[in-house]
């Protein structure tokens, strides 16, 4: 339920007085944030309030946070001198402030706490378009004509990645998320050759932590086989893929998803009944982590995010 937030008044009222960067620079603003959601809704885990941005605003890259948008970068990364505005991160100085909001979190939730970063692939696109896309057309663009250069920036996004995750997990957050939100973009030769590789080395490095790997991306039914290969422990299914068929290809391994979250603006036994299509594909099979196949949209009703968690807790009570 990422995002559930954003569908909150307490957080609304919040962001009203906090830029979105500086709840992110405050261990205590982060902490309430995130705690908002889990209050509300009785969800069982609790993700970090943070952006897939953060470790690239923390070393100094002038992006910006705009309403409805997202993410947007004042000057795009257009050529290989500009790797060096992209410099090694270090955790405990550049992330102390988020280091600090998961010690925090850690002793006040009574769920575990999941941490993330962007993968390699996510944060290239952000930064070579200079914001949200529609076709990643020059990120493509380099991809393919420019693929020695490409890795490189790859290579340096995934230095960026690990180090925050490492230090997250070191910190106290039980899991781990990748996202690759916008890898469903890539036909899967593309993402095989130039984008699983740092993926790989990005979620095998965190091998050594004993700490369950979530790897998820949008419009990614034609790569879930892929995606599985890069080595997560869970993969995040969307909602555009029936989620039997989605575990199929993804084999041996955990599955999360994979609700529409449009279906929440409907009436409840609508709701209930889609929920119920969720559970009845995943079969009461162990390892499929109920979710949203992506985040809440800002109109959500908060009391049919609650009634919903309810529902899945009663349908699957009993159940590991
Ligand atoms: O659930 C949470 O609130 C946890 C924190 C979280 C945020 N961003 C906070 C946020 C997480 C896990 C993210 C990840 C993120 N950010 C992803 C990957 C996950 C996905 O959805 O695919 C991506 C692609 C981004 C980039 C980004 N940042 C987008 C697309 C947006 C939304 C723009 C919009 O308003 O529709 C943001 C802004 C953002 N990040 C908000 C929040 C709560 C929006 C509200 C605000 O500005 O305060």
């Amino acid at each position: 339920m990422r995002q559930a937030g954003r569908s909150l008044p307490e957080f609304r009222a919040l962001r009203e007085r906090h830029s979105f960067f500086d709840v992110v620079r405050s261990p205590e603003l982060t902490a309430e944030v995130t705690l908002q959601p889990v209050r509300r809704l009785g969800v069982d885990a609790a993700i970090l309030f943070s952006d897939i941005v953060t470790p690239l605003h923390a070393i100094g890259v002038d992006v910006e946070m705009r309403p409805g948008v997202g993410p947007v970068f004042a000057e795009p990364f257009r050529s290989e001198d500009d790797l060096d505005r992209l410099r090694p991160l270090d955790p405990e100085s550049d992330l102390a402030p988020v280091l600090e909001a998961v010690r925090i979190l850690v002793t006040e939730l009574d769920v575990p706490l999941i941490g993330f970063a962007g993968a390699p692939f996510t944060m290239a696109a952000y930064l070579v378009e200079g914001g949200p896309s529609r076709d990643y057309a020059r990120t493509k663009a380099l991809m393919i004509g420019a693929p020695d250069l490409f890795r490189r920036l790859l290579d340096r996004l995934a230095d960026l990645s690990l180090a925050s995750l490492r230090a997250q997990v070191e910190a106290g957050v039980a899991a781990v998320q990748l996202f690759d939100s916008w890898a469903g973009a890539l036909h899967p030769r593309h993402y095989a050759d130039h984008v699983l590789p740092t993926s790989a080395r990005v979620l095998g490095g965190l091998a050594d932590l004993d700490v369950p790997r979530i790897h998820f991306g949008v419009t990614t039914g034609e790569l879930l086989g892929l995606m599985a290969e890069a080595g997560a422990d869970v993969v995040g299914v969307d909602w555009r893929t029936p989620l039997d068929r989605g575990w199929a290809r993804i084999g041996d391994r955990a599955v999360q998803g994979n609700l529409d979250p449009s279906v929440l603006g409907a009436p409840w036994p609508a709701v209930a009944a889609e929920a119920d299509r969720v559970l009845e594909a995943a079969g009461g099979r162990p390892g499929h982590v109920f979710n949203l196949g992506h985040g809440v949209l800002p109109d959500t009703d908060p009391d049919t995010l609650a009634r919903l968690v309810d529902h899945v807790h009663e349908r699957t009570e009993g159940r590991a």
